[in-house]
Order: structure tokens, then sequence, then C-alpha cells
């Protein structure tokens, strides 16, 4: 069993949990995830590993409360105990070897970008980041991005905290005014597109960090298979990071709404459950 050591509210859909987990902690690395089940009868879920304490034997991660699985995570408390937490899972980001990077998070993708910002600062790389939310109440991580960053930039749908517009607006100026050895964009796949579409017009490598639905993270159910560059993939073990400009994304987003009628189904019967 895995022990929830601290959980706090980074926005009102949005948490953070630190989990006993020494095994994990021991190997984990940027870029990487975890699978985890709530109980002993519930689904496995992928979250990314947000930040690891190897000494303490702790790794956090960051949820948005979309469905089912992450309303009953975000019911638990400290103290209580997760029944899985598998990982390290994936292929860590390469970091190594590179002069400056623009780091692109959307919303709770924002979660998955901190780690490989700071882990590429820690590799001695200049960091600019665009960190793109709807509205102020729910941007996350903001004084975290700026230790490591030497730009940041924070945009917002309504303009109601930093500039008003999309983060492909902020980037674009970042690309026009500095040499970037790579882009990385995570969060919503429409998002990640639109990044690659732009830095295809100014020849900049991009890596996206992909997130089809997972099962067995082991690379033997095939859920989570990807077209990139005419090729099969499965995200869990050749990814989650991939070269953008080669990713089949709209065969990506049509594959991620198999579930929609499910997965709303169960999220209605819970939110029943919960008020009975
Ligand atoms: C490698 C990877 C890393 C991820 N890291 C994070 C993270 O750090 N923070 C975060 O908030 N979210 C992360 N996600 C997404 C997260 O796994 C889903 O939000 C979660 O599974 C939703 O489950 P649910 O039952 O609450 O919602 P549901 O109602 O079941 O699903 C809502 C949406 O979540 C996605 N989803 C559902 N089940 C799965 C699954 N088994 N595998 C992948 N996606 C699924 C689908 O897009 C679905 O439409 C990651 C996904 C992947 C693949
Ligand atoms: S999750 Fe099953 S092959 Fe990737």
């Amino acid at each position: 069993m895995y022990r929830i050591i601290k959980k706090e509210a980074l926005n009102p859909t949005v948490s953070k949990m630190v989990i006993e987990a020494p095994l994990v902690a021991r190997k984990a690395q940027a870029g990487q995830f975890i699978i985890l089940r709530v109980d002993d009868r519930g689904e496995r879920i992928p979250l990314t590993i947000a930040d690891y304490d190897r000494e303490a034997g702790t790794v956090t991660i960051i949820y948005q409360i979309v469905g089912a699985t992450t309303m009953r995570l975000d019911q638990l408390q400290e103290g209580d105990q997760l029944a899985d937490f598998v990982g390290p899972l994936g292929r860590p980001t390469e970091v190594e070897g590179k002069k400056r990077v623009a780091v692109v998070g959307g919303g709770v993708g924002c979660a998955i970008a901190l780690p490989v910002a700071k882990a590429l600062h820690a590799a001695g790389a200049i960091v600019d980041t665009v960190a793109g939310f709807r509205s102020r109440d729910l941007v996350i991580l903001e004084q975290e991005f700026r230790a490591v960053s030497a730009e940041y930039r924070l945009m917002t749908d309504d303009g109601s905290a930093g500039e008003k517009g999309l983060v492909t607006d902020a980037l674009r100026t970042l690309l026009e005014q500095n040499s970037y050895d790579e882009v990385i964009a995570i969060g919503p796949l429409v998002m990640m597109k639109f990044v690659c579409l732009l830095t295809k017009e100014y020849g900049v490598k991009t890596i996206v960090s992909m997130n089809p639905i997972m099962i067995d993270g082991t690379g033997m159910c095939g859920g989570c298979r990807l077209t990139v560059g005419g090729e099969t993939k499965f995200a869990c073990v050749d990814g989650p990071d991939f070269d953008g400009h080669l990713v089949d994304f709209d065969q990506a987003i049509e594959r991620g709404r198999i579930y929609h009628a499910y997965e709303q189904e169960r999220c209605n019967l819970l939110k029943k459950e919960v008020r009975e």
C-alpha cells in the first residue's frame, strides 16, 4: 500500500499529492509516469511524476479531477493509502546537451511540463516557459516555473491573468526573438497540434508528451497506440515523448473520444453515489 503523506488543492479542480513510494522515487526521472489504482476494484490510470524525493522516498503527483477515478482519488485524505502505484514507466525526457528550450504548458499539462523544465534548467539549458490557462483561478505552478525560467509568459483565454491570448501567440514572439534547440509542448491534443504547426514554420524541432488511453503501461495491450511518422508506436513504452512534427494528431484526437459516453456514465453514477 502507498500512503498519502500530503494533499493540497492547487485550484478548484487540480490537486497535488505526495505519496510514499520509495522504490519508484529511487529510479524516477523527468518525463516518466506511474499507473495507480485507488482501491483493489479501481481502474488503472496514468499520472506523470511531477516531482520526487529520493531521500524521503516520496513521489509527487498532480491531477485534474475530470472523471470517476480522479474523483475517487480526490476523496482520499492524508494518511489514506492507494492500492497500487506502479512505476516509473515510459522513457525519460532527453534533457542533456541543449542550449535554449521553450517549454509550453497548457492547463494541467503544466504539471507534466514542470519536472521537464526543472530538469532542463538543472542540465544547464536556458528555459523559456509559456503557460496557458482558461482564466486566473485555474493558474497553477507559476512560482515554480518562474524559479527555473529565464522568461515566463502567462497566457489566459479571457485575459484575467497575464496576457489575453493563446500559448501560440506568446510562442510566436519567442520564436521571433530567440534561437531554440527545441520546443517542448505538453497539454491538450489540440494545443500541441497547433504548437507543432507553428514550430514547423520556424523549422524548430518539437517534442510533445502524448496522453492516450493506457491500461497496462508496459506495451502489452495496444490501448495507447499512436501513428508517428507513418508507424504504429505505443506511448507507454516508446514515449510518452514523440517528435510532434511526425504525430498524427487527428487520429489521436479521434481515439481519445472512444470511451466518452461510458466515462460520462461512470462519472454520473459516482456523483449520484456521493449525493446519496
Ligand atoms: C502518460 C500519461 C500521463 C498523464 N499525466 C497526467 C497528470 O500528470 N495529471 C493529470 O491530471 N492527468 C494526467 N493524465 C491523464 C489522466 O490519466 C486522466 O485524466 C485520467 O485517467 C482520467 O480518469 P478518470 O476516470 O478520472 O476520468 P474519465 O472520465 O475516465 O476520463 C476522462 C478523460 O481522461 C482520459 N483517460 C481516461 N482513462 C484513461 C487512461 N486509463 N489512460 C489515459 N487517459 C485516460 C481520457 O481522455 C478521458 O476522456 C496522463 C495521461 C497519460 C497517458
Ligand atoms: S498501455 Fe497497453 S500498450 Fe501501452
